[in-house]
């Protein structure tokens, strides 16, 4: 299969439309990470997303919709807290997880009696979503386990003659995917840490829980995407909280022979200046951070042997979300004991 890139023009939505109702996926942009798109009433296609991505059959997928989709065509309980936050949130990178009304195809939610559901802010996203009035489940468009894509050429890498069209609305400026919040209880809980914070909706809602999933007791994971290694790069990826200790690292790295990078706050790029490895800068602030952590991921599995990771000072607000990836993406495997 021949793999295109195409920009958002009306000819590339009604190709992509076209595909999309053929039972095909298309990848497209958000505001996040691009998405690997398919109808979610199409058994078919969300099948497809499954076997094209590699993707684990329990984790399920979230259904993206456009500003004026009629949500009640796929959900009826709604608690007063869900509205606040779609109106204070949405469009944007916050995905809302309700009571399963069957209305989607039962692979979607892969068994889990709950949707979730999502209304991206990229126009490109919209204006695709607008073309094709339906739903489309979409997860991020790489491969399983690797670094999620946030521009074009990254889907490209990972899929190219394995789906037929990425639609390209430039690079991502969220950069990590959206917030996941259960809206299925009393108050609303963050499964998956994102853009939008904790502190962001306890300031719209009040009270706000975070998901730690229960391993010892047996219990079904609520999200099963958090038990899962993520976001990995091809390449050897330790991750030091100390700067001294993951200098006294890369040192004995490169004297094994490796070629070695380091990945840090831009305010610790100088203590490894003319040490010999190459220096991939996350910036300043919590957003660029964000921003660039894929892309510095992706391109550390091209350039080195070896990625020591130092973890960046601030661990609150959307850092939580990068942290979260940066640590699964470090990780040496799953969370034990919930894998056979
Ligand atoms: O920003 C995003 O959310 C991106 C863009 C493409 O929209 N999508 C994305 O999809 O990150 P994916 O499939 O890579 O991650 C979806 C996450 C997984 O952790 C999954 O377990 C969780 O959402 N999820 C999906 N449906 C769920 C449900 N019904 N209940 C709980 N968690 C769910
Ligand atoms: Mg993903």
């Amino acid at each position: 299969m021949n793999t295109q890139i195409k920009k958002i023009t009306p000819e590339s939505l009604q190709e992509a439309k076209n595909i999309i109702f053929e039972g095909g996926v298309v990848a497209i942009p958000t505001e996040t990470v691009y998405g690997l798109g398919g109808n979610a009433f199409d058994d078919f296609a969300v099948k497809r997303i499954f076997e094209v991505k590699g993707r684990p059959n329990d984790n399920p997928l979230i259904a993206h919709v456009h500003t004026d989709y009629d949500l009640s065509k796929i959900i009826d309980y709604d608690p007063p807290y869900a509205k606040k936050l779609r109106e204070a949130f949405l469009p944007g990178p916050l995905t809302l997880v309700y009571p399963s009304t069957g209305k989607v195809s039962p692979f979607v939610s892969c068994g889990l009696d709950t949707l979730a559901v999502r209304v991206p802010s990229h126009t490109g996203a919209q204006a695709f979503l607008r073309e094709v009035a339906i739903p489309i489940v979409a997860p991020s468009a790489n491969l399983s386990r690797h670094v999620s894509p946030t521009s074009a050429r990254h889907v490209f890498d990972d899929f190219n003659g394995k789906i037929p069209l990425i639609l390209d609305g430039g690079d991502c400026t969220g950069g990590i995917e959206s917030t996941v919040c259960d809206c299925t209880g009393d108050i609303p809980v963050i499964l998956r840490p994102g853009l939008v914070t904790k502190e962001m909706i306890e300031k719209v809602v009040g009270a706000c829980g975070e998901y730690v999933p229960d391993l010892a007791s047996g219990e079904k994971v609520k999200s099963p995407g958090v038990l899962y290694k993520h976001y990995s790069p091809r390449c050897k990826t330790l991750l030091f909280t100390d700067g001294n200790a993951a200098k006294e690292r890369a040192a004995a790295e490169r004297t094994a022979g490796a070629r070695v990078a380091v990945l840090c706050e831009n305010a610790s790029v100088s203590a490894f200046v003319g040490t010999g490895v190459t220096v991939l800068d996350l910036g300043k602030t919590q957003t660029e951070m964000a921003a660039k952590l894929y892309g510095l991921l992706r391109e550390a599995e091209t350039i080195c042997d070896t990625l020591i990771a130092v973890e960046p000072k601030e661990k609150d607000g959307v850092m939580t979300g990068v942290l979260n990836r940066l640590r699964k993406a470090c990780a040496s495997e799953d969370i034990p004991h919930t894998r056979k």
